[in-house]
């Protein structure tokens, strides 16, 4: 999720769940292989096993950026058709693309040819008045036999003219019944459901319907301790929500690492702000987090002070 899951945050999901894959915000292709790749590519090995999303509708240039991201040690690559904003639209890749099947499928392709990672679309299951069924499982079917590696399905329309990016994860309805269908009409394929997914609960009923993996987004963000319940739950049963001490002092040995490679510790510590989210101490964390974040001379060791704001308010 652009400007949510960096690598700090990933780094910070990482310690709550070690199973679950984790994606990369969505990467301009052109960017990978013109802009400053070492800085856009880079990540901690313990985030892994982490998904590079790119953005792009030329194949070559997928296949290209593909190539990088495999050779950066990125476990699968993802081309994203489902984002609906005005800047993506403009440069001819995102949601748009869900009206072009046989491009994204000459994409997907050639960045399978290019990579021996896992290659997967992450789309929608329309665009503007092209709702129906038909249209998302023609799109389906051309990566099917593409032979991507998984479909991950936002279950809303975009609505390219008229929403912003924000009101197109919200406004149009989910309808998690196409993923259902395209499942059962082509089990071979593997479907991935997102979109209002919020607890166990839900995920347990699209499990039973018969999907084959669960994305979590906001939720996953404003509630990662959802994230330990989800590992636990779905992947490990042994596992359990880290301590707060373990926690707070795994963040501190990390901040302190990235401070001295001129990393700022609000650009960690304001993904901390759901950790405690629900709990009655929620708002004074937040407010302490946005305190650190205005000191000139912030340091991670603050954030160890600030156990007594966290201990035994830690739960999904
Ligand atoms: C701030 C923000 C940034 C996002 N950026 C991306 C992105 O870069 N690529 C992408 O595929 N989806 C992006 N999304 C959409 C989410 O991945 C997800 O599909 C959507 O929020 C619905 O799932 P949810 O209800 O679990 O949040 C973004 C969502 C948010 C809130």
């Amino acid at each position: 999720m652009l400007d949510w899951t960096d690598r700090h945050c990933r780094y910070f999901h990482r310690l709550l769940a070690p199973h679950a894959l984790l994606y990369t915000e969505m990467l301009v292709a052109k960017a990978v292989l013109h802009g400053d790749r070492a800085r856009l590519l880079r990540f901690d090995p313990a985030e892994r096993p982490v998904a590079l999303q790119l953005g792009g509708s030329d194949p070559g240039e997928l296949a290209e950026a593909a190539a990088i991201g495999a050779a950066a040690g990125y476990a699968e690559i993802n081309l994203n058709c489902g984002c609906p904003s005005e800047r993506v639209r403009s440069g001819a890749f995102g949601a748009c693309l869900m009206a072009e099947p046989d491009l994204v499928a000459s994409c997907v392709r050639r960045m399978r040819d290019a990579v021996r990672v896992p290659v997967t679309v992450k789309c929608r299951i329309g665009i503007d008045d092209r709702q129906d069924y038909e249209f998302f499982a023609r799109f389906a079917a051309a990566q099917a036999d593409a032979g991507v590696d998984a479909l991950i399905l936002h279950a809303r329309a975009a609505i390219l003219k008229g929403l912003s990016p924000k009101q197109n994860r919200e406004i149009p309805p989910l309808r998690y019944e196409y993923a259902y269908r395209l499942k059962s009409e082509r089990p071979s394929l593997e479907l991935v459901l997102n979109g209002g997914i919020g607890g166990l609960e839900a995920a347990r009923g699209h499990f039973a319907a018969g999907v084959d993996g669960v994305m979590l987004g906001r939720a996953a963000y404003q509630r990662p301790a959802l994230l330990a319940a989800f590992e636990r739950e779905f992947i490990d049963p042994d596992w359990s929500l880290p301590s707060a001490e373990a926690l707070l002092e795994a963040i501190v040995a990390y901040a302190r690492r990235e401070l001295e490679r001129g990393t700022r510790l609000h650009a960690i510590t304001r993904h901390l702000q759901g950790l405690i989210a629900g709990s009655d101490g929620a708002r004074a964390w937040r407010r302490f987090l946005g305190e650190i974040a205005t000191r000139p001379d912030a340091r991670p060791e603050l954030l160890a002070a600030a156990l007594p704001l966290v201990r035994g308010r830690l739960a999904a």
